[in-house]
């Protein structure tokens, strides 16, 4: 084997230009070696300060400005969902009125509380706010007092891990809502997602766990991409109050698509409220993002809620995670096209086709389903017996059951496009099926015309006709935001001030 160094000298001394470029290339090659080298440096000093702890974060530690000091860029982007600036077409952090919008869901609810003050989500920065303001939590003139329980606090506060803890899960639950008022004063936050040491994330909330211990899973045992869908889960979901506790729980015994969520109602003989105007024994689905998200393809796909509505960010050379949870569409670059080739503007319109389409035919559902509950109540007034009712009841149940789960979850119709159509669709063959259902009851009670049909063309007009007292609530309202609420979130601040003083929990 020849010598490279004498074969190198040989070869120089036949071409001398050959030793200028040996020459520039160890300059290069140091250069690149002295570059990569800062560049590990420089990654170890990010990695420290990323790590770096200034406080030490107890286990129940609700106050997020305490956790933000600790990851600045996590918080500070958290910070902006309290901005409400970028309406989408069908969504985004705007406040919208949805009775304004669409009145006939006021006729949808009538009787239950969702009747008197509905809007669309806006940012998880408002979460606690929010229940103060709605209708829907009356006028508590005490502790004691007001129509909800304690369970309404459930999904809005990292506070709610550290009063379970204090006063156990059931009495959590079972008290009134008045009563955690001055308590509860975190929205929503790092407490609800993350352990505090490792900062890895949990599942703060006992629904979530038994729910899928029932189904025989241990869901503490979740892979990292689960968990980044399952915190969602802990709220985004489908549940009820279960009896005289209020113990908050997930219909997912037998599963969790509609008509499984339906069999276990079905069998408990659980109804939320009875339908003002029909009477029908109604089931009300709250925000079933998760288990509809399940049916799509994204999910299929192994796509978590967080790679679309938390995705990473660069900021100074350190890559983390948008704590800005909102609308996708408001951030398509880092949203879709980590994944996807295709322009903002082309991502967009897939999605607004989409929900256009949903929205068509959910109309046409609430259409049907706001006559048959007129109709219905048109015929208990001709005097229709219970037994004539119950078959034309049960479709209405079932209809309008399908209709919530299709609208109540706000990014169903992009989310899971067929799985929403399909229950739009099963939901429309019923509400006719209790139509016609109707027209014979009538007919046995002497009826053979059209049943005359209000006007119920407003949000007003249409809680006037459901029976709502407007003004008198908002009065009640009025008096509750300005002489009660104002002490109890004074007694919260106190309580909040002492623990600043005294270093924390
Ligand atoms: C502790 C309960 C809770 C958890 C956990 C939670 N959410 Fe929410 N989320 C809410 C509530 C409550 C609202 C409505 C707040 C309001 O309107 O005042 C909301 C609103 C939203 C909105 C609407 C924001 C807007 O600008 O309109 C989106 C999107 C959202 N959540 C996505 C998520 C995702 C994704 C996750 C998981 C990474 C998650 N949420 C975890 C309770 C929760
Ligand atoms: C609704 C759930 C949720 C809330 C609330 C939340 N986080 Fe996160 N956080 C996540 C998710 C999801 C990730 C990504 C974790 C992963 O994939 O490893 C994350 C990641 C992080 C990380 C790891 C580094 C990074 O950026 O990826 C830090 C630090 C962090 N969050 C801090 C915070 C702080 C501080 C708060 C409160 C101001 C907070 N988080 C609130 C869900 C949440
Ligand atoms: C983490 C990767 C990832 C992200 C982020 C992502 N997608 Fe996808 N998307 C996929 C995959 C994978 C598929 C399925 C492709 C297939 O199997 O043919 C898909 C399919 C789709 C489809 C066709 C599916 C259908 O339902 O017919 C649309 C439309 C779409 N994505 C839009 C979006 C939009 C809009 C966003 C942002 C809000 C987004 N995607 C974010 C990975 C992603
Ligand atoms: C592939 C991307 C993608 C994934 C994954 C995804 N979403 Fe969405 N989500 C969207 C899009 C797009 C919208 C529609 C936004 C709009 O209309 O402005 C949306 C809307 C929403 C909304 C209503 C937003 C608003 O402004 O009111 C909520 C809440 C929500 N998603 C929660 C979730 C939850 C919870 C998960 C996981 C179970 C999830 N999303 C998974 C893309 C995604």
């Amino acid at each position: 084997m020849p010598n490279f160094k004498w074969n190198l000298a040989e070869r120089i001394q036949k071409n001398p230009r050959l030793a200028w470029v040996v020459f520039g290339a160890t300059i290069l090659v140091v250069f690149l070696v002295g570059l990569f080298a800062s560049t590990i440096m420089e990654r170890r000093a990010e990695a420290l300060y990323a790590n770096r702890t200034l406080a030490k974060i107890g286990p129940f530690e609700s106050r997020n400005a305490v956790w933000g000091k600790n990851h600045p860029r996590e918080y500070e982007s958290w910070k902006k969902t309290a901005e409400m600036d970028k309406p989408t077409k069908y969504n985004g952090n705007t406040v919208r009125d949805d009775l304004a919008e669409d009145p006939r869901m006021a006729v949808l609810w009538a009787g239950y509380a969702f009747s008197k003050d509905y809007k669309h989500p806006r940012g998880h920065a408002y979460a606690v706010t929010d229940v103060h303001q709605s209708l829907r939590t009356g006028a508590p003139t005490n502790e004691k007092d007001g129509p909800q329980p304690g369970t309404c606090w459930t999904c809005k506060s990292p506070d709610v891990p550290r009063l379970m803890s204090k006063n156990g899960i059931s009495n959590f639950y079972k008290g009134k809502w008045a009563a955690l008022v001055s308590e509860v004063v975190n929205p929503i936050g790092c407490a609800d997602c993350h352990e505090p040491n490792t900062m890895s994330l949990q599942i703060s909330r006992p629904a979530l766990v038994e729910a899928f211990a029932r189904r025989g899973v241990d869901v503490t045992k979740a892979s990292h991409q689960e968990m980044r869908s399952l915190v969602c889960a802990q709220c985004h979901v489908e549940y009820y109050f279960k009896g005289e506790g209020k113990y908050l729980t997930f219909p997912w015994d037998k599963g969790m698509d509609a008509e499984s969520m339906e069999a276990y109602y079905d069998t408990a003989k659980f109804s939320d409220w009875k339908h003002a105007l029909s009477k029908a024994p109604m089931l009300k689905a709250q925000h079933p993002d998760y288990e509809v998200y399940q049916t799509g393809l994204h999910a299929r796909r192994g796509v978590a809620c967080a790679d679309c509505h938390m995705p990473y960010r660069s900021e100074g050379g350190q890559k983390f995670t948008d704590h800005h949870i909102q609308s996708p569409l408001n951030n398509i670059a880092a949203s879709c096209q980590v994944c996807h080739r295709e322009s903002e503007d082309e991502l967009r319109s897939t999605v607004y086709a989409r929900q256009d389409k949903i929205q068509e035919i959910r109309l046409q559902l609430e259409d049907a389903l706001v006559k048959a509950h007129l109709e219905a109540k048109f015929a208990w007034d001709k005097g229709a017996t219970e037994a004539q009712m119950e078959g034309a009841l049960g479709l209405i149940r079932a209809a309008q059951w399908r209709w919530d789960l299709a609208v109540a979850g706000h990014g169903n119709s992009f989310h899971s496009t067929v799985e929403t159509a399909r229950l739009i669709a099963v939901g429309i063959e019923k509400a006719q099926a209790a139509r016609i259902e109707l027209v014979r009851v009538l007919a046995q009670n002497g009826y053979h015309q059209a049943v005359p049909l209000p006007d119920l063309s407003t949000k007003e007009k249409a809680q006037a006709h459901i029976g709502l007292n407007m003004g008198e609530l908002r009065a009640q309202k009025e008096s509750f935001l300005k002489n009660i609420l104002p002490k109890w979130l004074q007694k919260g601040a106190e309580r909040e001030q002492a623990l600043e003083s005294s270093g924390g929990r």
